[in-house]
């Protein structure tokens, strides 16, 4: 059993999907362990770390060549993947529904596509969950650089200069990355409040000091929803929505977007109308800009200035805390394997609710349920 794992090529990914500590985990296993030269420079992990672990450092051919298992955090090109063993599995982060020719050149390869991102929002799945470790870095790391890109302070300060007033900062959109910035920001000191489409965030929002700020006129998803996840919102919700939010973002110094809907574009939260009503010098940062953007205007890698309001977009935030983000990828990508290892057959075996729910192609075929139309 031979696994592999290459430099990342896509633009700006700084992160890695093997450290050392994983490479020494996956050898105890029984595993063999090659990793491509510089994969891990961006991490801030040098090729000597891994073969103190004892992986094989070499080119991405001989890394590559013979491999059962490649990891990924964006998977890679498939002909980069030229002289692995036929139906190696890939595991990362495929984007499958918004880059449908990736899955098909894999299906042609005859590579086993195993789409991390859509790992099942289940108890036992929860550490190999690569969406939630990259937004918890994410939430964080929006307060951090919105409060970087903010003129004034966070928290309230009387100096024998006068008084600093406390920013006040609106989270729009508390799943994972949306709890982590709220307790990031109020760690910071700032008056902090948080509104979501999901009912039973109102009482997360509570229990972390902020203020929920919730439609109440029109009802909105109670319970987990579908898998834990929103869903596109009624009209008449999303103008109650747009009404609520007019009112109270105007007050706002910082607001962080992180609202995200499975499959679909960003909803959008924040109108250029809305920006134009906020005090200057106030600060936008949307972490769904990737996906379309949850605030009118945004751009991703760029910093743009609307109305005297900085809107800041990266649209690859874990990438910017690469040493902490590659820890916890490879991480849930070792409790992937982990969890399925079969001591006999000295390899993952999966079952049917993670497999079938992850896999995208085998044998040739795109095998995935959600692409087939
Ligand atoms: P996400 O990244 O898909 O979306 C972020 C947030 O935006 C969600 O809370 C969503 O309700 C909200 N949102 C969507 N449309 C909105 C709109 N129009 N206005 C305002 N807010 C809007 O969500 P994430 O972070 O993936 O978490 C989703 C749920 O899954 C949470 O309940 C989380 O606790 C749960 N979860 C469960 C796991 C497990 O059991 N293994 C692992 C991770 C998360």
């Amino acid at each position: 059993m031979r696994i592999a794992v290459l430099r990342e090529t896509a633009a700006g990914e700084t992160r890695v999907a093997l450290t050392p500590e994983t490479a020494r985990k996956f050898i105890a296993l029984g595993a063999a362990v090659a990793v491509e030269s510089g994969a891990g420079l961006a991490a801030s992990i040098a090729d000597a770390a891994y073969a103190e672990a004892g992986a094989e450092v070499a080119s991405a051919a001989k890394a590559v060549k013979g491999a059962d298992i490649v990891l990924g955090v964006q998977a890679p090109d498939p002909a980069a993947l030229v002289g692995a063993n036929p139906g190696t599995w890939v595991a990362a982060t495929f984007d499958p529904f918004g880059n449908p020719g990736r899955v098909d050149a894999y299906a042609k390869a005859g590579l086993e596509a195993l789409a991390m991102e859509l790992m099942p929002r289940i108890t036992r799945a929860q550490s190999m969950d690569v969406l939630s470790s990259q937004s918890n870095l994410a939430g964080y790391k929006a307060v951090i650089a919105a409060a970087d890109t903010y003129g004034r302070a966070f928290p309230m300060m009387m100096t024998a200069a006068g008084t600093v007033q406390a920013a006040r900062v609106f989270v729009m959109g508390v799943g994972v990355a949306g709890l982590q910035a709220i307790a990031t920001a109020r760690r910071l000191g700032a008056q902090v409040s948080a509104t979501d489409v999901r009912s039973a965030t109102k009482e997360q929002i509570a229990s972390l000091g902020a203020k929920p700020v919730f439609v109440e006129t029109v009802a909105g998803i109670e319970g987990e929803g579908s898998g834990g996840y929103a869903t596109e919102m009624s009209e008449e919700y999303q103008q109650a929505q747009a009404e609520l939010v007019s009112g109270h973002i105007a007050k706002q110094d910082i607001v962080i977007t992180t609202a995200l809907i499975p499959g679909r574009a960003a909803p959008r939260l924040v109108s250029d109308a809305q920006i134009a009503s906020m005090k200057p010098g106030s600060v936008i940062y949307d972490l769904a800009v990737a996906q379309g953007g949850n605030v009118e205007g945004s751009v991703a890698d760029r910093v743009i200035e609307r109305h005297g309001v900085k809107i800041v977009g990266y649209a690859n935030t874990p990438a910017t805390l690469a040493a902490d983000a590659s820890a916890l990828f490879a991480r849930n990508l070792f409790n992937f394997l982990s969890a399925f290892w079969d001591k006999d057959a000295g390899k993952p075996v999966l079952d049917e609710e993670i497999g079938d729910a992850i896999r995208l192609t085998r044998d040739g075929s795109i095998v995935h349920p959600r692409l087939h139309a």
